[in-house]
C-alpha cells in the first residue's frame, strides 16, 4: 500500500490574517499536528515581562527567554501553551502582550531559540506550522507555502471579535495591527515576506471552511 508521505506546511501572513484558524482546521482535517508560533512568541513576551526585565533591554530579555521553558501541547485538539509548566494560553492574548511583543519578535536571540525549537517540532513531518517566517527560515524546504493576505478591514472585524472582553475600539485595534505589521516587514531578522515559491491566499471574502478547502485541495494535488 502506497502511505502518503506526510508533509510539512507553512502558512504565513500578517496579523489576524486567519493564519491559526485555517492551519489549526487544516490540521485536524489531514491528522496533522498543528503548531502556532505566534503563540510561542507571545509566550516569550510574557515571560520577559513577568520577570519584570523591560523589553527593549535585548541582552536580559534574552537571557530570560533561555532561561525559560516555552512549550505546547494539544489537549482536545486545542494547542495550549505553557511557559515554565504553567498554561498562559489566555494571558498571552492580551493588549499589553500585543503592544510588547514587537521589539521581543525583533531580538535576535530570541529568535534563534525559537526557530530552533520549532524546526524540532517539525523534523517528523505531518505538521502545519503558522507564523511570519516559516516559509523563509523555519522551514524553507516545507512542501507546501501559504502566504494568507486580508484586507485591514477584515482583520480589524476580526481581531475585535477575538478580543471583545478587552474593550478596544475599531480604530485602536487597526493601529496596533498596522503598527505590528510594520515591525514584522521590516526588521531584518526573519521578517514577515512572502516565500518566492508560497502561494499566496487572499481570504478577505473568503469564510473560514473556504480557506481550509482551497489549501486541502492544494495539499491532495502534491500528494497524487
Ligand atoms: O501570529 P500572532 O499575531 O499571534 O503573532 C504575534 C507576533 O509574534 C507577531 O506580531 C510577530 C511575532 N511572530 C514572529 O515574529 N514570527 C513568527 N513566526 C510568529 C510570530
Amino acid at each position: 500500500m502506497n502511505i502518503p508521505k506526510k508533509l510539512s506546511i507553512a502558512i504565513d501572513g500578517p496579523a489576524a490574517s486567519g493564519k491559526s484558524t485555517t492551519a489549526r482546521l487544516l490540521a485536524k482535517k489531514l491528522g496533522y499536528i498543528y503548531i502556532d508560533t505566534g503563540a510561542m512568541y507571545r509566550a516569550a513576551t510574557l515571560a520577559v515581562l513577568k520577570k519584570g526585565i523591560n523589553p527593549e533591554d535585548s541582552k536580559n530579555a534574552g537571557k530570560a527567554v533561555a532561561e525559560s521553558e516555552i512549550s505546547i501541547k494539544i489537549i482536545l485538539q486545542e494547542q495550549h501553551t505553557f511557559l515554565d509548566g504553567e498554561d498562559v494560553s489566555k494571558k498571552i492574548r492580551t493588549p499589553e502582550i500585543d503592544r510588547n511583543i514587537s521589539v521581543i519578535a525583533t531580538n535576535t536571540d530570541i529568535r534563534k531559540i525559537m526557530v530552533a525549537q520549532q524546526q524540532r517540532l517539525a523534523e517528523q513531518g505531518g505538521v502545519v506550522m503558522d507564523g511570519r517566517d516559516i516559509g523563509t527560515v523555519v522551514l524553507p524546504d516545507a512542501d507546501l507555502k501559504v502566504f494568507m493576505i486580508a484586507s485591514i478591514e477584515a482583520r480589524a472585524q476580526r481581531r475585535l471579535q477575538d478580543q471583545a472582553e478587552h474593550n478596544l475600539t475599531l480604530q485602536e485595534i487597526k493601529d496596533d495591527i498596522e503598527r505590528r505589521d510594520f515591525a514584522d516587514m521590516n526588521r531584518s531578522d526573519g521578517p514577515l515576506k512572502k516565500a518566492e515559491d508560497a502561494r499566496e491566499l487572499d481570504n478577505s471574502n473568503l469564510s473560514i471552511d473556504d480557506q481550509v478547502d482551497q489549501i486541502y485541495k492544494w495539499v491532495n494535488e502534491l500528494i497524487a
